[in-house]
């Protein structure tokens, strides 16, 4: 039996209660943006199971954007987020700030004054995502509403280089009322709870929901996800084709193994540097390295490719829909409570 709202927000700490109410949530999980696994269907289903939905636009024109954005809509009454990698130029943020979306997260970066003033202007919240007690004061300086505190636990290019449970207490000590959620390593309710007593407004969680039926992940990259151990992800620049100088945890797989047999050399001298080792959905070849993650639809060895990954997944054990994961976190989380 899952435990109905105001039965929850009696457990929730003053942010919690605050973040859950901005966005009528009937519990303090958040889907992390999963570039490549999140789509319209995920979006929708975790919206409607009462959690907050993501929708990552950073790599798609503002047509497409638009287009999900709109699908979304169209699915659910529920909030949901998009959320923009600022190493590359947000490209969608004005034409879906128009669609009247209920907020727009942003990382790897800081929006600049004028992005600030078209995202409060429309209504949106905004969240940054910080991983120091300083990026966490800038971040609240340029006008955040609330902020995404990082670990180096995190699957995915991880902004981080610290711990989270470090990172949260330094972003605590300067951000007052303001809601702090965290990221990294987070896959249970259990998980959630202790965030939580530790003074974290909610728990975004990326690979718990890479590993669920709406997921648009490859079937071999949720695979790996089951079978994966306390051991089996790396934290690395290796597969940086794409987007340079950036770190990610991935599952260990031959591509990483490759390079550190060869001593991790420089872009260009890696072995099989051009190996052509999957396809894309049209055909499209993808080399070795490229920073691309394995979704429905790609051919070839997509595992040599970037199955990314945080180090909580040796405890995912199960393919759940998308409700059914929100309703075992919401019961596991009133439980420990
Ligand atoms: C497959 C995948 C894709 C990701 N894509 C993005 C992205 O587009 N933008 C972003 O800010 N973070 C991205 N991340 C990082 C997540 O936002 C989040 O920090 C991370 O998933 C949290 O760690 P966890 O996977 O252990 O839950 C991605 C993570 C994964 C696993």
């Amino acid at each position: 039996m899952t435990t109905s709202r105001s039965d929850q927000s009696t457990a929730l700490n003053p942010q919690a209660q605050t973040f859950c109410s901005w966005f009528n949530l009937d519990v303090p999980i958040i889907q992390a943006s999963i570039a490549g696994p999140a789509g319209v269907d995920l979006a929708v289903a975790v919206a409607n199971a009462g959690a907050l939905a993501s929708l990552p636009l950073t790599w798609d024109s503002a047509e497409s954007a638009c287009d999900m954005v709109k699908q979304v809509q169209a699915g659910t009454n529920e909030a949901f987020y998009v959320n923009y990698v600022l190493n590359f130029k947000p490209r969608s943020l004005e034409a879906v700030l128009e669609l009247g979306v209920p907020a727009v997260q942003f990382s790897w970066g800081v929006p600049t004054p004028e992005q600030v003033a078209q995202v409060h202007s429309s209504g949106a919240k905004m969240g940054i995502q910080v991983t120091s007690g300083a990026g966490a004061k800038a971040a609240i300086d340029l006008g955040a509403d609330y902020l995404v505190c990082q670990g180096v636990e995190a699957g995915g290019h991880v902004q981080a280089s610290q711990p989270l449970e470090k990172t949260l207490a330094q972003v605590l000590s300067v951000s007052g009322s303001m809601p702090v959620l965290v990221a990294g390593g987070i896959t249970t309710g259990h998980d959630v709870r202790h965030m939580l007593n530790l003074g974290a407004a909610g728990a975004v969680m990326g690979t718990r929901f890479v590993a669920t039926q709406e997921s648009l992940a490859h079937a071999d990259y949720k695979q790996a996800l089951l079978n994966a151990g306390q051991d089996s992800t790396v934290f690395t620049v290796c597969l940086n084709k794409g987007w340079e100088h950036a770190t990610h945890r991935i599952l260990r797989n031959d591509s990483v193994e490759m390079w550190e047999a060869a001593g991790c050399p420089q872009p260009g001298q890696r072995p099989n540097e051009h190996e052509i080792v999957a396809y894309e959905p049209d055909g499209s070849p993808i080399e070795r390295y490229q920073e691309l993650t394995p979704v429905v639809g790609m051919t070839g060895n997509v595992s040599a490719l970037g199955m990314y990954s945080g180090v909580g997944v040796s405890k995912i054990n199960d393919l759940p829909t998308a409700k059914g994961l929100i309703d075992q976190l919401s019961q596991e989380f009133s439980e420990a409570g």
